[in-house]
């Protein structure tokens, strides 16, 4: 039997309570089937910021670098700038482990709603894959004449060639290994005319070694106008990693809001981290009140992302099953509470014939 070493961080907000549910569905994974997983609690976040100051520390690297993945609850505490725990905790990991893939798939679950007129799970369901490295999030920029007058700002965008490389090396092979038919390029090559000409070349050059699949290209903008009046039209989308920021907020209002969009920053060859994509929500903490579909969806993608894509689709199949019993997967109008909710997938799992 395989057994995965997880490493767990429960982070801020509601991070904790989403992520308790989780474990509830994965152990009762490893309990019903042939699978095991060891937890490894880590207490980063902003709690542990505020008291010790400590963001991501070395030991946190060494553990987390020596588990099989990483499930994150969620980043962002109020009383905390915004801005440190981001770069410091979320945006740090990223890089550290090199997860250079932030997978999100945009898939309107039946009997879910929508907030577009007449548009079915059938026509949404596509994934985007953003890379999650460089491009704006690089770091690269500064100030002169900081607080002054004159004061200048630069944030550049970084975009390597090898990076937009295995990026959309990744986006072809998930492509074809899922099964999916079209790649759509998100760019803006007509202003970003190095950077995403860069992309697009790129982008051309790798589509050759795949004849079979279809390949099209949307500038950003129009790309946000499909995804609302046309979004049957994408199948696979690969972009920057601030277009692809932007453009996955607005899948997740299309699949049904940030109570079931789930996200992972992947590294194929190293330690992936998966997490609900709604942030730490503060407002809800410890009411019970929010959903914890997205990180048990996450949960799912880690299994996938493991190789375990059997028992990543018992669990999304039980996700799907509890998606319909809900009034809303809006927090505080579910019909019933974070725990209830966990229960129901857990129970779903339990009584799953193999
Ligand atoms: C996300 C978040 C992060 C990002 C923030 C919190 C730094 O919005 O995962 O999409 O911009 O990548
Ligand atoms: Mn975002």
């Amino acid at each position: 039997m395989k057994k995965y070493n997880i490493s767990v961080i429960g982070g801020d907000g509601t991070g904790p309570e989403v992520v308790d549910e989780a474990l509830k569905v994965l152990e009762q994974t490893k309990s019903k089937f042939d699978i095991d997983f060891n937890f490894i609690m880590n207490d980063l976040g902003g709690d542990r910021y505020l008291k010790s100051g400590d963001l991501v520390t070395e030991a946190d690297v060494v553990e987390l670098g020596n588990s099989d993945s990483i499930l994150l609850g969620a980043i962002g505490h109020p009383d905390v700038k915004p801005g440190i725990l981001e770069q410091g905790i979320l945006l740090k990991l990223r890089k550290e482990f090199d997860q250079y893939i932030n997978l999100r798939p945009v898939v309107l679950y039946p009997g879910v709603e929508t907030p577009l007129a007449n548009k079915t799970p059938k026509d949404i369901d596509f994934v985007v894959v953003r890379e999650n490295t460089e491009g704006l999030y690089a770091g690269a920029g500064g100030y002169i004449h900081y607080g002054t007058d004159k004061e200048v700002a630069t944030q550049e965008s970084i975009n390597t060639r090898s990076a937009i490389q295995r990026c959309i090396e990744y986006a072809f092979e998930y492509t074809v290994k899922n099964n999916r038919k079209k790649i759509t390029l998100c760019a803006k090559t007509n202003v970003l005319t190095y950077a995403h000409d860069l992309w697009e070349r790129v982008f051309y050059e790798v589509a050759e070694k795949y004849p079979d699949i279809e390949t099209d290209y949307g500038h950003v903008d129009a790309v946000c106008m499909w995804m609302v009046k046309n979004p049957e039209w994408f199948d696979v989308i690969v972009t920057d990693n601030m277009f692809g920021d932007i453009i996955t907020d607005l899948g997740a209002m299309i699949q049904g809001g940030m109570g079931i969009a789930a996200g992972g920053n992947i590294n194929p060859k190293g330690v992936s981290m998966c997490e609900p994509i709604g942030g730490s929500a503060p407002k809800y903490t410890g009411k019970n009140v929010i959903n914890p579909l997205a990180c048990i969806a996450a949960a799912s993608m880690m299994l996938d992302v493991l190789g375990e894509d059997k028992y990543a689709n018992k669990i999304e199949n039980a996700v799907i099953k509890t998606a319909q019993k809900l009034d809303s997967l809006s927090a505080g109008k579910m019909g019933m509470g974070t725990s209830e909710v966990g229960d129901m997938v857990k129970d779903f799992i339990l009584n799953d014939e193999e």
